[in-house]
């Protein structure tokens, strides 16, 4: 089964084609047959933030190309230009009456190429900026309409669940081993959650946080010590640099909520704490390095202490972490040595590189499983919703 999948959440623009045989499990596989993704993090670096409005225009302009690129990857070639008939139903220019812009570059481009092999639109519809992930429902639907083919509402963090689930060779890929129930960490721009899944379709939440994200806690506090957006990866680097060299920081950030009986986490206060740390000062680059390991060190010491013992409390030998924050390495090898320590956490698992920050595979995954289930979506019910939640 051929999947399109479709991904415009926050601030990246991404389409991606697969196919996959078999069902949830270990006989399950898939190809990449066309991969395309569109950044808007040097674009929103300027403002330090996603600003939804802009972003909404950023999808607009870039969805249509990313189809395009992928239609090439597959060798979909062009073909003499055929007036689109009228769909059944709702028009083109309703359903994309709010993306002028895009329905101007797609018209021409469904022109131009026919149907495409697939079976199945899948397209994330939240949680979410809200006006972003309307340029992808709307998107999709006018796909499934011109194409005739059905859609399916994807949940972004199932896909994020999904995509730390899988192993990925070249532009293939299938499942890695492990056990239900598996014990989510999703920690991204906009979200910091412990998720129990218990099986495909089946999440229990944990915890969450009552403020600031993770990922949000690293672009603040780098925003104040002079670091660029997205602060994350700016961060890790210092932080990694001065773990090198042996340098400690003379402030002592905290460490939120570690020692609470919940399964909450709370981040606004270290950029509180930053704030003082380092209010008045001009940073010395060593001063940047120093502070970002703190930071980076505060995160990974609640993120881990939390999540072990969520771990242990609900029986979960399985842990993913999914969501842009999982690229962390350090992050990453401090879970490594606790789980090595610990009797019950057997397998570790995130996604593979380069597939932790947003993008449509990990879309086109979860909608695969879901159209195998036939959960499609009327087009006109297709709606997204920012504050969508994971249900069992
Ligand atoms: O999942 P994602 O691409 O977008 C959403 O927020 O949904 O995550 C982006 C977040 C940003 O806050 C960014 O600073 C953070 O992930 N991030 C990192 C790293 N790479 C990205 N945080 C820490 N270490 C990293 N290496
Ligand atoms: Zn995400």
């Amino acid at each position: 089964m051929k999947i399109l999948g479709i991904e415009t959440s926050c601030d990246e623009t991404a389409v991606c084609l697969i196919e996959g045989t078999g069902d949830f499990g270990p006989d399950f596989n898939f190809k990449i047959l066309g991969n395309a993704l569109a950044s808007q993090a040097q674009f929103h670096a300027q403002f330090g933030g996603v600003f939804p409005a802009m972003a909404k225009r950023e999808h607009s302009k870039n969805i249509v190309p990313l189809l395009k690129d992928v239609f090439e990857q597959c060798g979909i070639a062009p073909t003499p230009r055929t007036p689109l008939g009228a769909p059944r139903g709702l028009s083109l220019e309703t359903v994309l009456e709010r993306e002028p812009e895009l329905l101007r570059q797609l018209v021409p481009l469904l022109e131009t190429h026919g149907r495409p092999d697939v079976d199945a639109i899948a397209v994330t519809v939240g949680p979410g900026l809200e006006p972003c992930l309307w340029v992808g429902v709307n998107f999709a639907r006018a796909l499934s309409l011109v194409w005739n083919v059905p859609v399916v509402a994807v949940n972004h963090m199932e896909g994020h669940i999904v995509m730390s689930l899988m192993r990925l060779e070249k532009d293939s890929g299938s499942m890695q081993k492990f056990e239900f129930p598996v014990l989510a960490l999703l920690i991204s721009g906009g979200h910091t959650e412990l998720i129990l899944m218990r099986d495909f379709g089946s999440y229990e939440y944990l915890g969450r946080t009552r403020d600031d994200a993770a990922g949000e806690a690293f672009d603040k506090t780098a925003r104040l010590i002079g670091l660029p957006y997205p602060g994350g990866p700016e961060i890790a680097r210092r932080a990694s640099a001065a773990r090198a060299a042996g340098e400690v920081s003379d402030a002592h950030l905290p460490r939120p909520m570690i020692k609470e009986d919940n399964f909450d986490f709370s981040f606004s206060g270290l950029k509180t704490a930053v704030l003082r740390a380092t209010e008045g000062k001009t940073l010395s680059e060593t001063e940047v390095r120093k502070i970002s390991r703190e930071i980076e060190e505060s995160i990974a010491d609640v993120l881990v202490e939390k999540t072990i013992r969520a771990a242990s409390a609900y029986g979960a030998n399985t842990i993913v972490l999914g969501g842009g924050v999982s690229a962390n390495t350090y992050i990453r090898e401090r879970f490594a040595d606790r789980m090595s320590n610990e009797a019950n956490a057997s397998y570790l698992l995130s996604s593979p590189p380069g597939y932790s920050t947003d993008n449509a595979l990990m879309i086109a995954l979860p909608g695969y499983f879901r159209a195998q289930r036939r959960e499609f979506s009327h087009v006109s019910d297709l709606i997204a919703n920012g504050n969508l939640r994971l249900t069992i």
